[in-house]
């Protein structure tokens, strides 16, 4: 089983993509950790993010079974990530490894922008899950205040719409919610009431796939 989890930065649905996988014993792919370690590796040899050939290279040498997720984390490696993946040939270098990933057994939860629409078109269930743009930049805002106090959520609120603009607005893959997906809208729900919320939609789903037509 396979089952795809895209949405916009600071959604939820890293954290939903984990729940789920842990509820049906699938594995879980974080996608975006690809594009953040792609572009930390960039910043690491001290190469500029518009050296697309640099983050193909990158994108082809990445070994998905060595990704530190800890340091991959934080603002400046997902804005990176976000520039370095406009680049067609990095998706095109990332989409095998995704697609075997997704083909392993018992099957997996991959969650990112074009899941959905590119990586596994044929997924079991599909959820898009999004909220405004004011609750995401709020979120996100509440988490990076512990470490960071001065931080003002006017900035971060900027920087989501501008990652949503960057993200939705580029030529390959962009963040698109599929045809076939089923919308999550997480403004109001706490994780457990998304969590819960989303097992519904991805019940619904997988029982209308079972009846006979
Ligand atoms: O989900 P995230 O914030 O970790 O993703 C970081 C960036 O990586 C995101 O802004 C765009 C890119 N990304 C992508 O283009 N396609 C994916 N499937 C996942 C992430």
């Amino acid at each position: 089983m396979i089952i795809a989890v895209d949405g916009p930065a600071a959604s939820g649905k890293g954290t939903l993509g984990k729940r789920i996988a842990a509820h049906y014993g699938l594995n879980h792919l974080d996608t975006g950790l690809l594009y953040r370690a792609v572009a930390r590796a960039l910043l690491d040899e001290g190469k500029l993010l518009t050296d697309e050939d640099a983050a193909i290279a990158a994108a082809r040498q990445l070994d998905f079974h060595t990704l530190d997720e800890a340091r991959l984390r934080g603002a400046e490696a997902g804005e990176a990530a976000s520039v370095i993946s406009v680049y067609p040939g990095v998706r095109e270098a990332l989409l095998r490894g995704q697609r075997e990933f997704a083909g392993q057994k018992p099957g997996a939860v991959l969650d990112g922008r074009d899941i959905g629409t590119v990586i596994c078109p044929e997924a079991d269930a599909k959820i898009f899950v999004t909220a405004s743009p004011e609750e995401r930049a709020k979120r996100r805002w509440l988490e990076l205040q512990k470490s960071n106090p001065a931080l003002a959520y006017e900035s971060v609120l900027a920087d989501i719409r501008k990652r949503d603009e960057r993200d939705s607005g580029r030529v390959a893959a962009p963040l698109k919610m599929a045809d076939d997906a089923r919308l999550l809208d997480t403004t109001k729900l706490d994780i457990e009431a998304a969590f819960q919320t989303a097992l519904g939609l991805i019940e619904a789903e997988l029982a209308g796939k079972k009846e006979p037509k």
